[in-house]
Formats: C-alpha cells, sequence, structure tokens
C-alpha cells in the first residue's frame, strides 16, 4: 500500500464471530440461516460489483442518478470543512461525485474486505491526490470509532446502497444508533435506502437474466469449501429470491434440490429436499417509514432526494 494511503486495522476491536462460528451457529439454527456479510470474500464482492450493473438491479445507477444530481446541494448542506467517512466499498463511481462535489480535505473508507478496501482506497488517492485517504478494516454493522489521526471535525457518514435494507428493522436502529455515537454533533448521515415498489420491478432486481445474482448467493456455498473443512455441494442448491410483502423484504435461499447430510469442520447437518439456508434479507421501506426509523435513531431529516420513477431515495440526515 503507498505511504499516502493510511490503513488502520480495527478488526480486533470489532472482530466479532469467525466464518467457521457464524456458519456452524447458523446452520445450527430453525430455519436454517447465514448473516450477508458472510458473501463478501473477494470473488463475493467482485459478483456484487457485476449484479450492480446488471440491467435489472437498478439500485445502484438510480442512486448514482440521484446523486449526480443532488451533489451540489448536498455539498452546500455539509458545509466547506466537512470530511466524507464511507462505509462499505469506496470503489463505486458515486462516492467520487461527492468528493468532487464537495472536495474535502479528507475521507475515510471503511470496509470488512481488507483487499477490496486495500484496492479501492489505492485507486481513490491516485485518482485524488489532494485528499488525505484513510482506510478501516472494520466491521462496520458493530459499535466503532472514528481512527486516531483522521481528522475532520464535521464529518459527513456516506452509507450508500441501501446496505441498511439487509439490516432487520431493529438491528438497523441499532446500527443507525452507533453511528449517532461516532459521529460529533451536527455531524451528518448521507444513506441510500431502496424504496418500496411493484414485486416485479423487485424480484426482477433479485434475479438477473444472467444469473449473476445466484453466482453471488451460491458462493457462500463455494467460500464454505474453500475455507472451512466442508463437502458441501453448491450444485446441489439453487438460488431462491422473492417479496415477503408482510415483512416489506426481498428474501433471498439456498434450496437443496435433494435431501442430502452435508459436514462442516466435523459437524453433520441434514437438509431435507427443498429445505433452504435463508441468506439475505432486503428491506424495503416508504421515505416516511425510513424516516420514523431514523428519528428513533437519534437524527432528524434535513433533506430528501428521490428519482422520477421513486425506486430509490437518498436521505441526508443530521446528528440530533
Ligand atoms: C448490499 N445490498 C444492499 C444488496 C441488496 O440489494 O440487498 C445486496 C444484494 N443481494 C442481492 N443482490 C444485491
Amino acid at each position: 500500500m503507498p505511504l499516502s494511503v493510511h490503513f488502520h486495522d480495527q478488526r480486533p476491536q470489532a472482530a466479532g464471530r469467525s466464518l467457521r462460528e457464524e456458519v456452524l451457529a447458523g446452520f445450527a439454527e430453525r430455519p436454517k440461516t447465514t448473516p450477508p456479510k458472510l458473501f463478501y470474500d473477494r470473488r463475493g464482492s467482485e459478483l456484487f460489483e457485476q449484479i450492480c450493473r446488471q440491467p435489472e438491479y437498478y439500485p445502484t445507477r438510480t442512486e448514482e442518478l440521484i446523486l449526480a444530481h443532488a451533489a451540489h446541494d448536498i455539498a452546500e448542506i455539509a458545509g466547506q470543512d466537512a470530511s466524507l467517512v464511507e462505509l462499505g466499498s469506496g470503489a463505486s463511481r458515486k462516492v467520487r461525485l461527492l468528493l468532487e462535489a464537495m472536495h474535502p480535505a479528507s475521507y475515510l473508507g471503511i470496509d470488512i474486505s481488507e483487499d477490496f478496501l486495500r484496492t479501492s482506497t489505492q485507486r481513490l488517492a491516485a485518482d485524488y491526490p489532494w485528499l488525505e485517504v484513510h482506510a478501516a478494516c472494520a466491521d462496520f454493522s458493530r459499535p466503532m470509532s472514528l481512527p486516531d489521526g483522521f481528522g475532520g471535525e464535521h464529518p459527513l457518514a456516506f452509507f450508500p446502497g441501501s446496505s441498511i435494507g439487509n439490516f432487520d428493522p431493529e438491528e438497523a436502529q441499532a446500527f443507525l444508533a452507533n453511528l449517532h455515537e461516532l459521529l460529533p454533533e451536527g455531524g451528518g448521515l448521507l444513506i441510500g435506502v431502496d424504496l418500496l415498489k411493484d414485486r416485479e420491478v423487485l424480484e426482477a432486481a433479485y434475479n438477473d437474466r444472467a444469473g449473476v445474482t445466484a453466482a453471488f448467493n451460491l458462493n457462500l456455498l463455494e467460500r464454505i469449501r474453500r475455507e472451512l473443512d466442508s463437502d458441501i455441494e453448491p450444485g446441489t442448491f439453487v438460488h431462491r429470491a422473492f417479496f415477503n410483502q408482510a415483512d416489506s423484504r426481498i428474501e433471498m435461499h439456498l434450496v437443496s434440490d435433494r435431501a442430502q447430510d452435508v459436514e462442516i469442520e466435523g459437524e453433520r447437518f441434514h437438509f431435507t429436499a427443498g429445505e433452504s439456508l435463508h441468506t439475505e434479507n432486503s428491506y424495503k421501506y416508504s421515505a416516511e417509514s425510513f424516516r420514523a426509523l431514523a428519528g428513533r435513531a437519534g437524527f432528524c431529516a434535513l433533506a430528501l432526494w428521490t428519482d422520477p420513477q421513486a425506486l430509490f431515495s437518498v436521505h441526508y440526515l443530521q446528528r440530533a
């Protein structure tokens, strides 16, 4: 890593459970469940980037469109001395739109995937020589703090892509409350949130015709085979994604196409034919329901932008 990126390893403090512990605990649950953060090894992060380019997956391009229109308003609200803290990858064009409009003195990227974080922050440092670039490897679903040496009294946290939707509403509120702790008074939070809409549009986004979302989902089983001692066969599972209207969420599952036993780290797990491993929820909100959730975590709403078809929303919140 070139000297121009300041790397902060926050993993010991935020380590949480290992892949082995998460998988063994999740496979022992009824129904079997794994947390979506397990998708993001290097291959999973690459597949996710590909999902974002699929024609059916509207969130990425729509959020980019919104940000391109709103970037100067955002810069004005954030003020001249704001710094930018991005939760998630720094690889996307979205953060570049903000960097170019805001011209902050410093940027901090936080991501759980070290490889991906290193590559993306190095690229930002190369492309924006005037920017002081920091990278913190951490699990941002857990309490965290801004690393020592990261300047900026007026941080604007940026959490794009509707990643908040991968938490259930209680976790989302707890996550926002963590961010409330992380930010100083008056600090801002710019957050992208996918909106409720027709089932067909939602379901198509998670069942792209090229099969990239299916590959992303199945990569979890490949990761288990690669990194753990396991005989699980990804080819015996099928990707399934559907909208659960009652809970206002897309659910992703891996469905066993046969009755089978799989072994992981010396433990045996039985799947009946058609039994699923629940791998992800992606909650969808109305603008009002999301504002109410953020309000319960101590944020007030300063601004809201959507696209003409009301597919996606970007909220500017302030630590109250
Ligand atoms: C990262 N997250 C917001 C994506 C989503 O839409 O819930 C992850 C994803 N899963 C399948 N496609 C995309």
